[in-house]
Formats: structure tokens, C-alpha cells, sequence
């Protein structure tokens, strides 16, 4: 059985002393053991945050990292830097970073990678646009993103560690959500290519989660569906519906 994962992809919101007094307001409603809960805040509330779930199940993300381990690169975040804050997961490939700074599939291999060499999880988003959709290409170009991203991560790894998000890039801060089983059928699929690379049994063990335009009346049947393994939460993680999202 794999346990769910709900994620809290903050963006470019909340500066620290609202991060912090959002915090201190939802802690102990997402503290729970059902899921595995995980903030994702912007990097300077890293450390802050990180002492403020310290005593709880809540887990830290960092929404982004940089592949080098040290040295001239200006402006980027290395994964010691995040794990000297306890940060053990991270996003990777989300769709913005794609879109906006030109992440490609080859580097977002490389921070997977580097990622997991320091133990840190990466949650790897993966999806298509409305136009690729529109044109019946959103299998080939999902498949495309899961093959890059995965490629030279070995088994234990993928096992272990691999979170992998499915979030069609028409459903992310739209309000428009995949259908259910639109978002089951690609989580199913991704799990399909993932048995390819690998083995089915390391396919079953992979955490796949949903994302885009999650919100609490439409958690719960997303949450159900027998290939999604959990939801990356955007809009709704920065108020009181990430609460219900974690509860549903
Ligand atoms: P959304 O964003 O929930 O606001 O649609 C999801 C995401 O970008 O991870």
C-alpha cells in the first residue's frame, strides 16, 4: 500500500512572518500520520519553517535546487544548502520553471540526480499542455519528460525515493481540474513506463501524485483513485483549504 503524499507548493508567496504565522495556523491540523504532509515555502522561510515543524510529522520541500554542488553559480541553492535546513524533499520540473527559466528535461535529470545523492526526494513534475493534449500527444510527451527524468537513477532509488507529479499544464492555477479519470488514466500510464524502465514491482512502490487546481471538493475523489498516490497543492495549500485537502 503506498501512502499518500499532499504537498504544499507555496510559489512565490508569503514572505517569512506570514509564512510563519501561516504556519503556527495550520500546523496541528496537518499533523497527522494518515499522509505524508509536505511545505513547500520559498527558500528564505526554509530554515524558519523547518524549526517550526521540527517537533511534528510535517515535512520540508524546497521548490527548486540547482545541480552543482558549489561554486560560482550566482543566485542558485545547492541540495547541502537544503539539507542543512532539513529539507528532504524537493521540485523539480515544475511546469513554471520550465515555462518561465527555461528548465529542460535534461537538467531537471541532473538535480534528480544530485538530489538523490544527498537522500532528499525529488518530486518530479511531469505534463502537457492543452494544445499537445488537444492534439492526442500528451502521452508521448509525458512519457517523453518521465524517460529524461528518470534516466541513470537506479532501482533503490526510484524505489525509495522517486515522487513523480502529473500536472497537465491546463489544469495548474486555472481552476479547470483533470477529471478524475483523466488524471488516473496518465498516473497509470507514468506508473506503465516506470514498470518498463524498470520492474512492475518497483512501479507499484513509485508515489504518483495528482496536480492542478486541487482544492477540498474535489481532494477526495481525486485522492481515491487507484493510480494517484497523492496531490501537488498550489493555490489551495496557501490557506485553510490545504487543511481540509490533508484531512479529506
Ligand atoms: P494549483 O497549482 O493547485 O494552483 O493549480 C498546482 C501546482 O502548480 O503545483
Amino acid at each position: 500500500m503506498r501512502k499518500k503524499i499532499i504537498a504544499g507548493n507555496w510559489k512565490m508567496n508569503y514572505a517569512v512572518n506570514k509564512a510563519d504565522e501561516f504556519v503556527n495556523e495550520i500546523k496541528d491540523r496537518i499533523n497527522t500520520n494518515e499522509v505524508d504532509v509536505v511545505l513547500c515555502p520559498n527558500f528564505v522561510s526554509l530554515e524558519r519553517i523547518s524549526d517550526l515543524i521540527d517537533d511534528s510529522n510535517i515535512k520540508l520541500g524546497a521548490q527548486n535546487v540547482y545541480f552543482e554542488d558549489k561554486g560560482a553559480y550566482t543566485g542558485e541553492t545547492s541540495v547541502d544548502m537544503l539539507t542543512s535546513v532539513n529539507v528532504k524533499y524537493c521540485i523539480v520540473g515544475h511546469s513554471e520553471r520550465r515555462k518561465y527559466f527555461n528548465e529542460t528535461d535534461e537538467m531537471v535529470n541532473k538535480k534528480a540526480l544530485k538530489l538523490l545523492e544527498k537522500d532528499v526526494s525529488p518530486i518530479i513534475c511531469v505534463g502537457e499542455t492543452l494544445e499537445e493534449r488537444d492534439a492526442g500527444k500528451h502521452f508521448d510527451i509525458v512519457k517523453e519528460q518521465v524517460e529524461k527524468a528518470l534516466q541513470n537513477i537506479d532501482k533503490e532509488k526510484v524505489k525509495s525515493k522517486i515522487v513523480i507529479a502529473y500536472e497537465p499544464i491546463w489544469a495548474i492555477g486555472t481552476g479547470v481540474t483533470a477529471t478524475s479519470s483523466q488524471a488516473n488514466e496518465m498516473c497509470k500510464y507514468i506508473r506503465d513506463i516506470i514498470a518498463k524502465l524498470y520492474t512492475q514491482n518497483i512501479a507499484d512502490l513509485v508515489r504518483i501524485q495528482y496536480g492542478g487546481s486541487v482544492k477540498p471538493s474535489n481532494a477526495k475523489e481525486i485522492l481515491e483513485q487507484s493510480d494517484i498516490d497523492g496531490a501537488l497543492v498550489g493555490g489551495a495549500s496557501l490557506t485553510n483549504d490545504f487543511v481540509a485537502i490533508v484531512n479529506y
